[in-house]
């Protein structure tokens, strides 16, 4: 009979592809450490998880992963770790550290089959640091002396001078901060003091001032190297492009230290790795649109900010990285072309534990007349866990429990341009503040 043919021929095919199961099964064995989570190990998690690193245990041996393989299932299908927040709706990042689907599943599986070592003829060869740096220094500048960062309190942001005085123009490729105690330094940068500078030409080399001693804040040249929990070393290698440091340049380190219950002492220094050649185009980092003026609402749990900045000088945008305190819950960057266009570049959550960059994988040009406009989201209500005080109208100031909104931003700009000539701030970062009302947002001027 016809139909019976067919369901022998159909059950047949059940069989078939329940062997077939099976013998996958058989063959896809338990992922090992060694030769399927140590290669995705050391490419997303190692930068921090290792000995003297931001991250509170070492991923680098089987014996200091093993205890944490529950916890690195759950961190990892969570999407919680490695730490990532840019929307993936909006463009790519060349340094976006982020699992596939594929990764997920293998630790997932390694976890599930009882986390086995495996042959360690199997593992892939070990990353290597350069006495903890990510970057190969071919230059490292120390502060010269330890700051005594007090048991409590409040700190005011410190400044302490490197009378570095190079002996020869160069060009860094990349840079890395690092603070000589993780635990007390809440961020910190290491600035250019260009030759001829009056910031803090006072100053004596080695001793740290605080904010309130540095009257003088002009002339202080350009964020070199800069340090911040997750942020890890930072290129400006954009298709050749180098930060510029003129022969005479000295080192000032600016650092947020913040206290931790006991009395301590950190000492930052700063790595450079240097071009080999004068490189065309160069790369500044500078502060992208400001909202100083800025007023959040007590209670408001999502008071919008937006700031704006008018390009005055050609440049190509390459870097952002949002700079919020302890409210700030999300932050964007659109650019308004003066043809009308407009292009939203970065879009992503806001968590002040992580303070991370994010290298455009397609610079943007920006032309004169364009518009740079950061929007930036904050909850005050007493939901945020974060939040000192939500009683509080909240405007600018450096502590944390003030607020902010800008950005660091790194700009690729022909060698004869003028970095301080770029933009000048326009539309809602010219309002005056408004007390009793958040902003100012997007609403309170045309342009949306
Ligand atoms: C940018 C630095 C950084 C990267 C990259 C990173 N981690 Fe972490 N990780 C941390 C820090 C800091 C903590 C502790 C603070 C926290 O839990 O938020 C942490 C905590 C953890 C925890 C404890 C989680 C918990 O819920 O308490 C696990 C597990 C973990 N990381 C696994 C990983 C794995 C696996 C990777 C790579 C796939 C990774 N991390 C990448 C910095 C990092």
């Amino acid at each position: 009979m016809r139909l019976a043919v067919e369901s022998d021929i159909f059950l047949g095919m059940i069989r078939y592809s329940l062997g077939l199961i099976a013998a996958s099964v058989a063959f896809c064995a338990t992922p090992t450490f060694h030769k399927d989570v140590e290669p995705i190990v050391q490419k997303n998690c190692q930068a921090c998880h290792r000995p003297g690193e931001v991250a509170p245990f070492s991923l680098t041996t089987y014996s200091a992963a093993r205890p944490w393989a529950k916890a690195i299932k759950a961190a990892t299908a969570s999407r919680k770790m490695p730490p990532w927040f840019a929307d993936e709706k909006i463009g790519h990042f060349s340094n976006e550290r982020k699992l596939t689907q594929a990764e997920i599943d293998t630790i997932g599986a390694w976890v599930d089959g009882g986390a086995p070592e495996g042959d360690a003829k199997d593992a892939p060869k070990p990353l290597t640091f350069v006495s903890g740096w990510n970057v190969k220094p071919d230059l490292i500048v120390e502060m010269p002396a330890d700051f005594d960062v007090p048991a409590k309190g409040d700190i005011d942001y410190q400044y302490m001078l490197v009378k570095t005085n190079f002996k020869e123009d160069m060009w860094v490729v990349s840079a890395e901060m690092r603070p000589g105690n993780n635990a007390v330094v809440h961020h910190g940068e290491a600035w250019v003091r260009f030759p001829g500078s009056p910031w803090m030409s006072d100053a004596k080399e080695g001793v740290s001032y605080a904010t309130g001693e540095m009257r003088k804040r002009t002339g202080e040249g350009e964020i070199l190297g800069k340090f911040n929990p997750g942020l890890g070393s930072q290129t400006f290698d954009f298709g050749g492009s180098a930060k510029f440091v003129p022969k005479g340049s000295d080192i000032v380190f600016e650092v947020h230290y913040t206290a931790t219950g006991t009395p301590q002492k950190s000492r930052s220094s700063v790595g450079l790795v240097l071009a080999k050649a004068q490189p065309k185009l160069r790369y500044v980092t500078g502060y992208g649109p400001s909202a100083a003026n800025l007023v959040i609402a007590p209670g408001d749990p999502n008071a919008e900010v937006v700031a704006e900045h008018t390009v005055t000088e050609p440049s190509t945008l390459v870097y952002v990285q949002p700079h919020l305190h302890v409210r700030g819950k999300d932050y964007e960057v659109r650019v308004l072309f003066p043809n009308g266009e407009k292009q939203t570049v970065f879009r992503g959550k806001f968590d002040f534990n992580w303070q991370l960059g994010y290298d455009l994988e397609k610079p943007v040009a920006l032309p004169v007349g364009a518009k740079i406009q950061s929007i930036a989201h904050y909850d005050n209500s007493a939901n945020n866990k974060f939040n000192p005080d939500p009683a509080k109208e909240v405007i600018w100031g450096l502590q944390n429990r003030d607020e902010m909104q800008n950005c660091f931003m790194g700009f690729l700009i022909d060698s004869k341009t003028d970095p301080d000539k770029l933009f000048k701030n326009s539309g809602p970062t010219l309002l005056t503040r408004v007390a009793g009302k958040s902003g100012p947002t997007v609403d309170t001027f045309s342009a949306k």
